[in-house]
């Protein structure tokens, strides 16, 4: 079974005009929809079983925006599923009024698109999501560890009660075929840090490293680092996939050059076993701005 894991699109209709600061990278840079269909088109997608985005749908969009980014994905992927899960510039609000309409994000609501369940859970203040997903022997559990006020991410005692109960789901006695499924745990924030890097790893509780000890999770893949990264977190495999958009090079003089930049990784799993091939898209792209940074706008 292949499947293709993408990331940090960071998509608007049209960007807001800037001539200096962070927005000014957007003025010139190839629109991620077009990264895509380059990327699309150096994979057999006949072979994929379904597709996977974490995070940074959009750069901040509003509802036209997650509206025109969904109906250009269902057209690109055509009859491949595909599970998305919001980043630290998705907006919320405005992807719930499309990707979930008629819901009240508030209370918490499930739903079902096709092959895809989803599930909002808001117990407390802020709205938490998350949702699960059965393709074939492969169960996806999409968290939502973005955070209006973390952003760098954050993984909370609530999210790991959801997760919980998702993994537990799986395995209810009585169901063999969930209790054989893989699972994948898919999010924005990274568990892991490059050392050569400044981006921190998202924020935990002792309760998430214990459930990821406790049931077999196959891999963790994120995003969020607009680069290739691969590691281990206690004990799972661990990968991010590049973006589709911009990759930022952190200087010696503590600012960051932006390139255009966009890369995907092409996963397989063969029984037991996942392997992740990265495939470049734009590795050499223009040079975007370079901006003095206060924090990670990534
Ligand atoms: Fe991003």
């Amino acid at each position: 079974m292949e499947f293709l894991h993408i990331s940090d699109l960071h998509y608007r209709i049209q960007y807001p005009a800037a001539e200096t600061g962070y927005l000014l990278i957007f003025k010139d840079m190839l629109p991620p929809l077009e990264q895509l269909k380059k990327g699309l088109a150096k994979v057999c997608l006949d072979k994929l079983s379904f597709i996977l985005i974490s995070g940074d749908l959009t750069e901040y969009g509003d509802e036209q925006d997650y509206r025109e980014l969904k109906r250009q994905l269902d057209q690109a992927f055509g009859r491949i599923p595909y599970v998305v899960t919001l980043g630290n510039h998705d907006n919320l609000n405005a992807f719930c009024s499309v990707w979930a309409p008629g819901d009240d994000v508030r209370y918490g609501s499930v739903s079902h698109f096709g092959k895809v369940m989803v599930i909002v859970w808001a117990p407390g203040d802020d709205v938490r999501y998350g949702s699960v997903s059965h393709f074939g022997k492969v169960m996806v559990i999409a968290l939502n560890n973005s955070s209006e006020h973390h952003p760098d991410g954050m993984i909370t005692k609530e999210h790991c009660l959801w997760l919980e109960t998702c993994l537990n789901e799986k395995a209810k006695a009585g169901d063999q075929a969930k209790a054989a499924e893989q699972v994948i745990l898919m999010m924005h924030h990274p568990l892991i840090t490059d050392p050569g890097k400044s981006m921190p790893a998202v924020q935990y509780p002792p309760c998430f490293t214990r459930l990821i000890k406790r049931y077999p999770i196959a891999a963790i893949l994120s995003g969020h680092t607009h680069d290739r990264l691969s590691g281990t977190f206690n004990g799972v495999l661990f990968a991010t996939a590049g973006s589709m958009s911009f990759k930022g090079y952190e200087m010696a003089d503590r600012t960051v050059c932006f390139r255009e930049y966009a890369s995907m990784n092409l996963c397989r799993i063969e029984d037991q076993y996942i392997s992740i091939r990265e495939i470049p898209v734009t590795a050499d792209g223009k040079i975007l701005g370079t901006i003095r940074m206060p924090q990670s706008v990534r």
